[in-house]
């Protein structure tokens, strides 16, 4: 299908219908959504709707048959060898919880180590931390360049033979660089750790081989691929996966239970407490449907494009500095700059009253900004449904934010 005519594809999108004036620029926030998306959620609750797994009726087995089609279209887009390895939680969070929490309880005891980078969003650093706390272990940083990479030699710096842990994000939020994850994971490997990647930002705006990158745990969102909120994915290695314990207890991940004891189910149901989601499974099943019909090569080739024209142009704007890499490819749609004496939320409020959404403040990676040495930036997230005029739109707006606070340039 491909991206040749943007405006058709836009019509695919209701809200660029409903909100015909605004330049959405906070992609990376979360995604829009196109109706071929919205249209399988609807079908599936009109059609097929029943509790997956419970019922032997028809209408009970479709429903786990559409949950289950929606787990192998999520392990073939991302290579993983078997569907089985697809583990459906609530979003990258949750996902990331789940594995700090389960490998935290295999692997982790005092004194033992965590590496994390001083560039992840509190959802790759938090849930490390917090069970490191529990356990005693300790928790330590790794840095990353000014573009926000994290380089293997690093890594290696921190590491000893007490890490069992190393988890990085695959692209910084803030700055938009890919990492390395091969690279990243090898040396991970090197020293006898587990490697576990944040995918929450890679995933939607590049191409994802689990089998290449050879990485053990992986964490995305739907809601930043085009698909529903309240959907998310822990890819895992399968042998992996089966020796980790249960995150959540409940309903459905059990083999048997007793008042006395409980044989949980394998992997990946020992994981899916609860009534899952099929809903939304089956909405990402078709977003990547739709994404794989597009080919993200595509989506990729026109976010490097808008993404040159919007850095060209904020070079050229006296008093705004972008923070990161050089390069428009070191950026991946993310463009999050300063503007010289005027705070973030300002910045914000002046491109919101141009119908401009943008996120403005630390984006949930505040020890990124202090290392930085940066308070708060503002954040403008591109996608590929961006158009250039969307771009000239903002540019145009960012250049008269320091005039209209006052100063002369
Ligand atoms: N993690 C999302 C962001 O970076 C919410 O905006």
């Amino acid at each position: 299908m491909g991206l040749s005519d943007i405006n058709e594809i836009r019509k695919e999108f209701p809200l660029f219908k409903n909100e015909p004036e605004m330049v959405y620029l906070d992609s990376c926030a979360t995604s829009q959504k196109p109706d071929r998306v919205l249209n399988a959620v609807r079908e599936f609750y009109e059609k097929n709707n029943a509790n997956p797994f419970r019922g032997i009726y028809d209408l009970s087995e479709r429903a786990t048959e559409a949950y289950e089609d929606a787990r192998r279209a999520v392990a073939g887009f991302i290579n993983a060898e078997d569907p089985e390895e697809i583990v459906f939680t609530r979003n990258a969070t949750e996902s990331l919880n789940l594995a700090a929490f389960s490998l935290g309880e295999l692997l982790v005891g005092e004194g033992d180590e965590v590496v994390i980078s001083v560039s992840e969003h509190h959802s790759n650093m938090l849930p490390w931390r917090y069970m490191a706390e529990r356990k005693k272990a300790k928790v330590k940083y790794v840095d990353c360049g000014p573009d926000g990479s994290v380089s293997p030699e690093e890594l290696a710096k921190v590491m000893s033979d007490k890490t069992k842990i190393v988890a990085v994000t695959a692209m910084s939020n803030v700055l938009g660089k890919m990492n390395d994850l091969k690279a990243l994971a090898a040396m991970a490997h090197t020293h006898g750790a587990v490697f576990v990647a944040d995918g929450a930002q890679s995933v939607p705006h590049g191409i994802t081989d689990v089998r290449d990158t050879d990485v053990d745990l992986l964490a995305f969102s739907g809601h930043k691929l085009l698909a529903p909120m309240g959907i998310g994915v822990l890819y895992g290695k399968r042998r992996l996966l089966e020796d980790m314990p249960p995150f959540l207890t409940g309903g459905e991940m059990i083999e048997r239970v007793s008042t006395e004891d409980v044989i949980y189910a394998g992997s990946p149901h020992k994981f899916e407490a609860g009534t899952v989601n099929a809903g939304g499974a089956v909405g990402l099943a078709e977003a990547i449907k739709w994404i794989r019909e597009i080919g993200m090569e595509n989506m990729m080739k026109r976010e490097l494009a808008l993404t040159k024209l919007a850095l060209t142009g904020m070079k050229k704007i006296p008093g705004i500095t972008v923070v990161g890499g050089e390069n428009a490819e070191d950026h991946n749609g993310i463009i999050t700059f300063k503007v010289e004496n005027v705070h973030p939320h300002d910045v914000s409020a002046i491109l919101a009253d141009e119908n401009i959404a943008v996120r403005a403040g630390h984006h949930c990676a505040e020890p990124l900004h202090r290392f930085l040495g940066i308070p708060s930036t503002t954040r403008a997230s591109i996608m590929f449904y961006n158009t250039e005029e969307e771009i000239e739109k903002f540019l145009k707006a960012v250049s008269g934010i320091r005039r209209l606070m006052g100063y002369s340039e």
